[in-house]
This record gives C-alpha cells, sequence and structure tokens, in this order.
C-alpha cells in the first residue's frame, strides 16, 4: 500500500489519480443528498470515491466511482469494508454508523476519519455531546437531564419544568421527539422516544425549552493553514424554519447582535476545537436577544447548509472537500441566499417530477433533485435554492421554485 496522503499539520496532502494505484480515497459512509455534494466535490478534485449507503442507488451511489450496501451500524460489516477499500479517509455522512469500529480503524492506523472518531462517536449520542457541551467546556445549554425509565423521567421533569421535550438520546431529523406540556403526557412521549429512536437504547433526554428569537447553523470550517497547524473558519450564520424538528427553509445570513455573533463563534470554536481533526461542522445554536444557547453539533455538512450552493462562493460540501484533504478553505458569502426543502408528498418508487421548468423560470432560482428511488410523504427528495438581492427576496423565490414543483407517481 502507497504511504498514506493524508493530510497531517506536518505534510500537505498528496492527490493522485483516481482508479489508478497512487490515487487517493475517500470512503463515504452514507450517501444521501449530502453525501451526494460532497462526492461531486472530491470528484472535481480528482479524488477516488467509494460510497456506502444502507440502501441501492442511494443519491451519492449515483455519483462514485463505487458503491457498497451495508448496515453501517454493523461494526464487523464496516470493519470488513474498509479494510476491503483501503480508503486514506473515512467520511461518515450520517449518525447511525458502529462508532466503536471507527475508534478501531483510528487505533490501527488504518484510515483517518474526518473530522475524527472520536467526534463521530461523540455527536452520535446526545448524551456524549451534551455532557462535553455543558459539563466539559460550560457552554449554555437548555436545562436536561438523562433518564433510562419513566420514574426517572418524571424526576426529570421535576428538575428542568414544564413544557419539555423529550428525545430518544439516539435519533435525528425530530425522530421519536414529543413536546410535553402536562404531566399526564410522559408515559406517551416515554413510550414514543422508544419506539422511535434509531437504536433503542430506552434512554432520552428531557431538555426544558428554549424560548429562542430564531435559531442559527454556525457552519464551521478546521482546515490546514498555510503554516501547518489547524485554523478555524466560520461561514455567515444561517438562520432556518423547523418544523417538528425537521428543517423545511434556511437562509444566509441570519442578522445577529454583535454580542450574539460573537458568543456563537465562540461556542462553534470551543466545541468544534474539543472534537478536532478536519472538516465542516454544523452548530447549531438558539439565540434570544444578545444571549446564546449550544444546542447540538454535526461533524459533517448540515442540511440546512444545502442553502450555500446559492449563497457562498465555496458551497458547505466544497468547504468540507477541501478542509478534509487539507487544502486551504474560502468560507465567505456571495450573496443572500435561501433554500427550501421539496418534499415527495407521495409514497411511491421511480416518481417523476411535474413543474421543473417553471421552477427553473424564476429569476435566481436554482434546483437539486436527488434522485432518491422510492418517495414518502415527508422524505425529502430535491431543494429549491434561490439567490438575491436580500434574504427576503431569495426566501420568496425558494418558496415559489419548491411550490412549482410536483412530484408524483410514474405513469
Ligand atoms: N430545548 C429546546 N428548546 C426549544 N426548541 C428546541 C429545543 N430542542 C430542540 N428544539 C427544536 O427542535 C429542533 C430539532 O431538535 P434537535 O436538533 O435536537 O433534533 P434532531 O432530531 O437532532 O434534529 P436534526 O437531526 O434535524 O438536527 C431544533 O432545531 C429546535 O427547533
Ligand atoms: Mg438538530
Amino acid at each position: 500500500m502507497p504511504p498514506s496522503p493524508a493530510p497531517t499539520t506536518a505534510s500537505p496532502v498528496r492527490i493522485g489519480t483516481p482508479l489508478s494505484p497512487g490515487a487517493t480515497r475517500v470512503l463515504l459512509l452514507g450517501a444521501g443528498e449530502l453525501g451526494k455534494e460532497v462526492i461531486i466535490a472530491l470528484q472535481r478534485l480528482g479524488v477516488e470515491v467509494i460510497a456506502a449507503d444502507r440502501y441501492a442507488n442511494a443519491p451519492g451511489q449515483q455519483v462514485a466511482h463505487r458503491a457498497h450496501v451495508l448496515n453501517m451500524a454493523d461494526p464487523l460489516a464496516l470493519r470488513a469494508l474498509i479494510e476491503k477499500e483501503r480508503p486514506h479517509l473515512v467520511v461518515p455522512e450520517i449518525e447511525a454508523i458502529a462508532t466503536e469500529a471507527l475508534l478501531q480503524v483510528e487505533r490501527d492506523g488504518l484510515a483517518t476519519v474526518i473530522p475524527s472518531a472520536r467526534a463521530a462517536h461523540l455527536t452520535m449520542n446526545r448524551e456524549g455531546i451534551r455532557r462535553l457541551a455543558a459539563e466539559e467546556l460550560g457552554l449554555p445549554t437548555s436545562p436536561y437531564r438523562f433518564a433510562s425509565s419513566l420514574a426517572e423521567v418524571e424526576a426529570a421533569v421535576d428538575a428542568v419544568g414544564l413544557p419539555c421535550l423529550i428525545k430518544p438520546v439516539m435519533s435525528s431529523s425530530g425522530k421519536g421527539q414529543s413536546k410535553v406540556e402536562r404531566r399526564e403526557e410522559l408515559a406517551e412521549a416515554w413510550q414514543y422516544a422508544n419506539a422511535g429512536g434509531r437504536v433503542s437504547l430506552g434512554r432520552v433526554i428531557v431538555e426544558g425549552l428554549v424560548d429562542f428569537d430564531y435559531e442559527i447553523t454556525l457552519l464551521t470550517v478546521r482546515a490546514r493553514g498555510a503554516a501547518g497547524p489547524i485554523e478555524t473558519h466560520f461561514c455567515e450564520p444561517i438562520g432556518h424554519l423547523q418544523v417538528h424538528g425537521d428543517y423545511v427553509e434556511s437562509w444566509q445570513p441570519q442578522p445577529m447582535s454583535a454580542p450574539a455573533a460573537a458568543a456563537a463563534r465562540q461556542y462553534a470554536r470551543q466545541v468544534t476545537a474539543s472534537l478536532g481533526g478536519l472538516g465542516i461542522f454544523g452548530v447549531e445554536l438558539f439565540v434570544k436577544g444578545d444571549h446564546v444557547w449550544f444546542s447540538e453539533v454535526s461533524p459533517r455538512p448540515h442540511d440546512t447548509g444545502l442553502v450555500t450552493l446559492a449563497s457562498q462562493w465555496q458551497s458547505e460540501f466544497e468547504l468540507h472537500a477541501r478542509a478534509l484533504l487539507g487544502l486551504p478553505v474560502d468560507p465567505r458569502l456571495r450573496n443572500p441566499g435561501a433554500s427550501r426543502v421539496i418534499y415527495g408528498g407521495v409514497d411511491a418508487g421511480g416518481i417523476v417530477f411535474d413543474g421543473v421548468d417553471q421552477a427553473l423560470r424564476i429569476e435566481g432560482v436554482d434546483l437539486r433533485l436527488f434522485g432518491k428511488p422510492e418517495s414518502f410523504v415527508r422524505r425529502r427528495m430535491g431543494v429549491a435554492l434561490a439567490h438575491g438581492a436580500d434574504v427576503a427576496q431569495a426566501r420568496q423565490r425558494a418558496s415559489a421554485a419548491a411550490a412549482a414543483v410536483r412530484p408524483r407517481p410514474a405513469g
């Protein structure tokens, strides 16, 4: 095997030729719409890309050099894939991965995990990242308790108060989450969390509700500096709207007071420095006036950051690709932008999209249709993107474009 071209502070990246013995190989663990854009960015830089997902023809697999279908939560299957493909870099795109296997891969010097196996491991479980942020780093968060039984949930509510949110420790996109206003609802919320989590661990976080004015994703990039050591860069804040814990609309830049912007950057710097490694992070923060609370962080591109395809010189996907290769990044805004999710609206395989031409006739609009083989009513099948003179115009254009695209069953 050739020497690893993985970037370190001591040595710059070495990019070879794909499909040749000197190729720089990157394995994406998860090949959804976010992975697809990372893969395209890597392909443009001459990287050989392997895309793994739990089902065939996932969006990113359609644009990769090779594809594998496996259960990435299975440590043996994951290890076997890494030994077979011998990637230089392993890039998790989703949370549900056997992160113990990644910790071992890193210990064995088999591959470099982006941004680090520790980051993937700590952030896949709400308990790992919350305890790190609140208890080790001392960042302000919502009041919280962890609970493993209904009795513990009730005790947790005594501590954090009502209303509160109950979330499985392992879940994303709002799955298994409920808002509880009255004590009588606790048993149902506890049951729902146990049924809705990715892996039923029988453990939840009980969080007090933060009464925020707005919430942001602060995309934070750790990239190798010209002199070697890693430098931290910040994108302009992204504002977003969530419905049932799932993002429906995002825009950039989100205006913030100077003290709130400074606090947001400070918290993002602290948490990403602690997680370590190279790449982009989506730091989720709540803001009220000058006050900022840390919520959670993705050690990878963030769904609300799809807007950067329309608003930055380098999208969050290009920033991730460059940073993980040890290359320089430019996180600057190009113009105000917005994104609006296009849901499937139907449960069907092989759907078709009507109205694409009408959507693209709107000034400043672009689309991404992800190519997912199967549509569900609430599955994200595409996104409308728009730039504008200001955020209001960009949002209006993106919303009009998303409404114009009408998915339907084929035939
Ligand atoms: N403590 C809280 N107070 C107020 N709102 C909250 C709180 N926790 C979560 N929310 C709201 O619910 C949304 C989803 O919560 P969270 O990010 O924890 O869930 P998730 O399932 O990890 O979602 P995703 O994976 O899409 O980021 C947040 O973006 C916010 O709008
Ligand atoms: Mg979130």
